[in-house]
Order: C-alpha cells, then structure tokens, then sequence
C-alpha cells in the first residue's frame, strides 16, 4: 500500500499524489500543486487556531489528548512528579537527557548564579504603578533584560543561546518576586545563592523585610516544586508558539520570552487559574453551583478550569495536583474553595452538555486553590505558571532556531476584503 494520498480535483479532474509521512502527517507544500482557479498560487488549507496543523517537528514533549497522557522526552508526568525535582526536569526539557550529578550541580550552580538582577533592572520596575498587574510587569521586564544583554542575539551560537538559558531560568523568579513585592509597597529581596530555586523564590516572595530569617515550610516548597515540574512545558501550546513564532525572526530570547510571557497572560491560556478563583468566589457556596452550571450551558460565560483544547480525557496534571492539594491542606487548612470545586466537577463530570464535548478539569482547576492556600494572591497565579514555563518555552525556542527545516513564520491567510478599486 503506497504510502500516500490521492486527491482528485473534481474541477479539473486532475489527479495529485500527496506522500504521508510517518504515517500522518502531509506537507501543506504539497498542496501547492493543486492550482486554485485562476491563481497560481497552489490551494492552502485554512485552519484558524492550528487546530488540525502541526507547525513544527519537535523531540520535546509528547501529548496523547484522547489517552490523558503527558511526557517530557519520553518519561510520563507522573514519573517525573515523584522522582525527580523541578532543576532536573528544567535540564531534561532543555537538554534531552536527566543530568548526571555533576551535570546536575554544574547546572543549578550556573542558574543559582544568575538569579541576581542589575539595580537598573529594580529601578525599571519601580516605575510601574502601584497596582500594576504582575504580569504586565512581566512582559515588560522580561523585554527591558534584552537591553542588558546585546550579545543574546547572536542565536546561533549554542554558548551564547546556554548563557541565555542560564540567566532567564535563573532570573525569572526574581522578577516575579518582584513584581508581587511591588504591589505591597514591601521592598524586593535579593535572591540567595545558598537555598534551593523554590525556597529562594518563597523567600524573595515572602520573607518579612524587618526580619533576617525565613524558612517556608519543606511541605510547601516540595509541592510548588511539583506543580513547577507539570507546567515545565507542554508542547505547541499558545505562549510556545508565540515563543517559537517570534524567535523564527531571530531576535534575542528575552523579546521572545517577552511575546510567550504576554501569550500566557490571556485568560484562555495561563490566566485562567486566576479566573477560577475569582469564580469559586463568585459562586461563594456549594448550593450555588447548579445555577453557574445552568449559565454555561445557557452559552453565557465558560466554566474556568474545564476544557482543554488537546485533552479530551482528565489532564494528567489535574490528577496529579488534585492528590497533592491535600498534603498541602494539612499545612495550611483545608480551602473552603475546595467544596465548591468538588461540587462543580461533580456535577460537571455527570452532565451530558461536559461529557457530550469532552470537557474535563484541566492543570488550572485545582492549582489556584493550592497557590491561594500558600498565600500567593489570585494575580500573581500566572506569574507561577510562567517561572517554570521558562524552561519549557527556552527549549521550544532553541529547537526552533537550531533547526534547518524552521522558517521564518508567516501564514498565509484567506483573503476576502474588496478586489481591486481605484482611489476616487
Ligand atoms: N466551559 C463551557 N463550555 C466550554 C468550555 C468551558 N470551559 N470549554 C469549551 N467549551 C465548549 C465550547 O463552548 C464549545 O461548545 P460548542 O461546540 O457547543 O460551541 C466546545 O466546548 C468546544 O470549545 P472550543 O472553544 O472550540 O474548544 P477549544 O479547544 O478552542 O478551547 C479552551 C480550549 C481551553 C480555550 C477552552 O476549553 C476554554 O476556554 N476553557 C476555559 C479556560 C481554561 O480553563 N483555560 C486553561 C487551559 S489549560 C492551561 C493552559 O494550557 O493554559
């Protein structure tokens, strides 16, 4: 059986082989010789959203949506969660391969001495409003690092791209410290190089300006390592695209972790463990669920933390998080959020308008209720998801610009504006 397809193009009847490679995919090149009447251009395929389109090829992250399963070059989620911390999975994503242990220390030691930020980079974000959303705060910072470092847009040297990879990994959680810290008028706290990544965010978040010491509690700081390890990436999602998307021109990664940061903000994307919160609230008891439950399928707004464009089946996130949050509820009290959570999942997971459309909890239900029982305020939650997804879109973006076959992105579009007119 030829491995290919067969298009007849019944207007012409022509006949065009199209080849299958590995046995799924075609080159939308190939389409190019199947002539659109009257143009000489070949038909395109029109896909808003890329839903059906694969943009790149990629040894990264693998996702079977149907089948509810996640890995990261080859090892399941789950694995990775219980055995490896969140700096072995940031080089696993990043290089390929789990550290050695001396791949491991030289690893954490380049990116422990990167967290610092230049005072300049402080004074920058002073300038935002006291209200600024951390997030804004951000993208605009992520941007402003570019200017700190001309040499990051020379993208195709592997040790200038790894230095980059060090400081972003490194810096991000400062910034969002940062930014937290800004909005409570409290003033920032430099990272320490003595503690691990996720205690020295804490600290940076949390540690009280009048005193010397803070140690967050080792349950706390294993589950925020956890939750970093399932949002280390996630294959061509809306901010890795953004990521690859602007790095296919080639400017230096901090304008393009910039563009991701921005993607992430929306709330269809990493906003939207913030919004889950907010609604949680909004609904205020379990006997209010029904009536929300009847608004989303009355078509009038969407039930936050349900739905995922490749998960058809339970995030394997979700699983993992939903188990965890009860280790954290014996540290920091049981979240009256949660009830109303339990309560609409329920509800949602036994209602045909959920099942009919394969609308599951995703990695944002369950994780706001946890980040808020840590103390972390609604808007900073896609600050979280951003730190560990530096890793995540850094690989994205090196796989990018290391790969031969990756062009500058431009799609094509299907035009359908006037036809040719003359000024009056
Ligand atoms: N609540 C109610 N209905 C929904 C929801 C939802 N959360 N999500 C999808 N639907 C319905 C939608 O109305 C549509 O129904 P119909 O066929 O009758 O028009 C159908 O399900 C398919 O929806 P879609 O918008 O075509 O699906 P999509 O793949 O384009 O969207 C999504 C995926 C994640 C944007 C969407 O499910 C959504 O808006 N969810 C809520 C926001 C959210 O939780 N986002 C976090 C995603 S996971 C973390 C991340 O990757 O950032």
């Amino acid at each position: 059986m030829p491995n290919s397809l067969t298009v007849r193009d019944n207007r012409t009847g022509k006949e065009y082989e199209i080849p299958v490679e590995n046995g799924y995919y075609i080159k939308a090149a190939d389409l190019k010789q199947i002539k659109a009447p009257g143009l000489d251009a070949g038909i395109v395929s029109y896909d808003p959203g890329l839903m059906q389109t694969a943009s790149v090829k990629s040894r990264i992250t693998f996702i079977d949506g149907d089948k509810g399963i996640l890995r990261y070059r080859g090892y399941p989620i789950d694995e990775i969660a219980e055995k490896k911390n969140y700096m072995e999975t940031a080089y696993l994503v990043v290089n390929g391969e789990f550290p050695t242990k001396s791949q491991y220390d030289e690893w954490v030691h380049n990116i422990t001495y990167h967290t610092l930020v230049h005072e300049n980079l402080k004074n920058f974000m002073m300038g935002f409003r006291y209200d600024a959303h951390p997030m804004g705060m951000m993208v605009a910072t992520l941007g402003a690092l570019s200017t700190y470092y001309p040499e990051a847009k020379l993208v195709s040297d592997a040790q200038v791209r790894m230095q980059q990879i060090f400081r972003l990994i490194g810096k991000i959680p400062t910034i969002a410290a940062f930014s937290y810290r800004h909005s409570t008028g409290w003033p920032y706290v430099d990272p320490s190089n003595d503690i691990g990544y996720v205690e020295n965010f804490l600290t940076m978040m949390f540690k009280p300006s009048f005193s010397t010491r803070y140690e967050p509690d080792p349950v706390l700081v294993k589950a925020l390592d956890v939750l970093f390890i399932l949002h280390a990436d996630h294959e061509q999602n809306c901010s890795a695209n953004a990521m690859r998307s602007v790095g296919s021109s080639r400017p230096d990664p901090y304008s393009c972790a910039a563009a991701a940061t921005a993607a992430l903000y929306g709330p269809l994307h990493g906003g939207a463990n913030e919004e889950v919160i907010r609604m949680l609230k909004e609904i205020g008891s379990v006997d209010k669920v029904p009536a929300l439950i009847q608004e989303v399928k009355a078509g009038k707004r969407r039930l936050m933390g349900f739905g995922h464009r490749v998960y058809k089946n339970y995030d394997p996130r979700a699983k993992i998080i939903k188990k965890m949050a009860d280790q954290v509820f014996q540290v920091t009290g049981r979240n009256p959020l949660l009830d109303i959570a339990l309560e609409l999942e329920r509800i949602a997971l036994s209602d045909d308008y959920f099942i009919s459309r394969k609308l599951y909890p995703n990695v944002d239900f369950y994780s706001g209720l946890i980040y808020q029982s840590m103390g972390f305020p609604s808007d900073i939650f896609p600050v979280l998801f951003a730190i560990p997804r530096m890793s995540g879109w850094l690989a994205q973006w090196q796989e990018g610009v290391t790969d031969p076959e990756q062009k500058i992105v431009r799609p094509a579009q299907v035009y359908l504006g006037s036809d040719l007119r003359h000024v009056p």
